[in-house]
């Protein structure tokens, strides 16, 4: 049995990429692991310092975890900031974290990009941060998608650079997961990139969207006047489409129209019905969910006490052996 640590930051309601690219795998690898699951708010702060709506944020990526199949009794679901054992160890990896290999890192690039006005130096120390999330618990396996591969190795360098210089075998290198042969990207709905809450409410698919919303989000979705030469390369927006149908539809509903496409007879409305039909049928019975859990108030705040309780006892124990490996009086 392997420890496994994964978070998502509550900057909105989850969409296909956080469903296909980690909380997926979440519910699959609780059955074996032993799972720590987490609502990132800490992290948020680094995009949003001052965060209108944090606790319903907290609460909607709560509900949806428990709606997806995360079983509080089995896994352990907590709230960043109910365990501050998670920030001294943020401190103390600081001290062996370097400006250079910070400033090299491709989200921190992109992200002073898009706040020019605000590059603080929580965004410069995010990958401390995640690191501090996923050693606190020593886990071995992080379920995450494909953009957050470099934080990984980050959180690897981490580790070895804490166990070279006190010359201790203390934390274990943790790695991204995911149960197929590579870590998965959801694409945007808008022809290029992937799916994210910050691109734009178009862009993406929520896990609570309705029927109608899905359908008119797909219908709108960027394509082309259709393929002119058979078995031609699809452009960015049409693969993006048909790697969306490959998360959601079955294989032979995916077969049927990349054939059509590759013999030119693909007609975008048949195929975009299909792909909304998918999405609907597939997330329908965790919309159900979703609305039945988030009216019991007292379930949930239960789940965040018992989670935090759990979380706090594992973080404690890490916290007082790194204090003593420091050489911390104790
Ligand atoms: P966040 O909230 O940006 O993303 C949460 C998870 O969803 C995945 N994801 C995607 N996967 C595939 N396709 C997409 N379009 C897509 N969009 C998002 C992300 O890869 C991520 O797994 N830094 C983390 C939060 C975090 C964390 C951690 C994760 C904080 N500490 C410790 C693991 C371990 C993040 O990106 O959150």
């Amino acid at each position: 049995m392997e420890t496994v640590v994964s978070g998502i930051r509550p900057t909105g309601k989850l969409h296909l990429g956080n469903y296909f690219g980690a909380v997926s795998n979440f519910v699959r690898l609780q059955q074996e692991h032993n799972c720590y699951f987490f609502i990132a708010d800490y992290h948020c702060l680094t995009t949003h310092p001052v965060h209108v709506d944090m606790q319903n944020n907290v609460k909607s990526i709560l509900v949806e975890y428990l709606a997806c199949g995360i079983d509080p009794d089995v896994s352990t679901l907590y709230v960043q900031s109910d365990v501050p054992e998670v920030a001294e160890l943020y401190l103390l990896l600081n001290m062996n974290a370097y400006k250079g290999e910070l400033e090299r890192c491709t989200t921190f690039k992109e992200k002073i990009k898009k706040q020019k006005d605000n590059i603080n130096a929580g965004l410069l120390t995010y990958p401390v941060l995640m690191a501090s999330d996923i050693l606190i618990h020593k886990a071995t396996k992080v379920p995450v998608g494909h953009d957050q591969k470099q934080h990984l190795e980050m959180s690897r360098t981490f580790a070895r650079r804490f166990n070279r210089l006190y010359n201790r075998d203390y934390f274990p290198e943790p790695h991204a997961f995911n149960f197929g042969n590579s870590l998965i990207r959801i694409p945007g709905l808008d022809g290029g990139g992937k799916m994210g809450k910050s691109e734009g409410a178009n862009n993406a698919i929520y896990l609570s969207d309705t029927p109608e919303e899905i359908s008119k989000k797909i219908m709108r979705a960027v394509t082309d006047s259709g393929p002119i030469e058979p078995n031609q390369k699809k452009p960015e927006a049409i693969q993006n489409l048909f790697s969306i149908m490959k998360a959601v539809s079955s294989s032979e509903t995916l077969t049927y129209f990349d054939d059509l496409y590759s013999n030119c007879k693909i007609r975008y409305g048949d195929f975009k019905k299909q792909l909304a039909d998918d999405i609907i049928l597939f997330t329908s019975q965790l919309r159900e969910k979703i609305s039945e859990i988030s009216d019991d108030e007292d379930y949930l705040k239960k789940v965040m006490k018992q989670g935090a309780e759990k979380a706090h006892q594992n973080a404690a124990k890490t916290i007082r052996e790194v204090r003593e490996i420091i050489g911390f009086r104790n």
